[in-house]
């Protein structure tokens, strides 16, 4: 049995949501490693370091979670961390088609299992993308993300 787990994301930023997510499998498993992706394609609105940093100051101490960029294919990592488990969160059916589509290609490519948490009924509605506007145009961001997170937004966007 696996304790071991994965968390891949943009986190671009960390939500409220997701961070619920990094505390409650930080709960479940006796080793957690949060993964950041880069995309070379794709700038973000911050870089993948910053973006831990976000994650780092927002989550506190836990001794058994790891923060870590990755570049290419989420098996890759999986097999260079000797993880066979990935952790997602799902806030909606959309966010289940997208998921489940991704978890059966990761099983196929290397029997990677995903196993899927549900959001807190109060973060369903929290994405990052939807987080940029509201920062963009100066509305409200208490209750969305963190104090550090709201800090970054505020400073990217003033
Ligand atoms: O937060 P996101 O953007 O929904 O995270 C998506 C992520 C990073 C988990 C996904 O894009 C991914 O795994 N990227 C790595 C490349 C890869 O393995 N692609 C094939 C997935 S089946």
């Amino acid at each position: 049995m696996s304790t071991s787990v994965i968390c891949p994301g943009s986190f671009d930023p960390p939500t409220l949501g997701h961070l619920d997510v990094f505390h409650r499998v930080a709960a479940s498993f006796d080793r957690v490693v949060i993964a950041v992706v880069v995309n070379p394609d794709k700038a973000g609105t911050f870089t993948p370091e910053e973006r831990l940093e976000l994650i780092a100051a927002s989550l506190g101490e836990h001794e058994h979670v790891e923060l870590i960029t990755f570049e290419g294919l989420l098996v890759d990592l999986c097999r260079d961390q000797g993880i066979r488990v990935v952790c997602k969160g799902l806030r909606t059916v959309g966010d289940f088609e997208y998921e489940h589509q991704m978890a059966q290609m990761n099983r196929h490519l290397a029997g990677v299992e995903t196993v899927f948490l549900s959001s807190a009924p109060e973060h369903a509605h929290l994405s990052s993308s939807l987080i940029k506007q509201i920062a963009a145009a100066g509305g409200p961001l208490t209750g969305l993300v963190s104090p550090p997170v709201q800090a970054a937004l505020q400073a990217r966007y003033a």
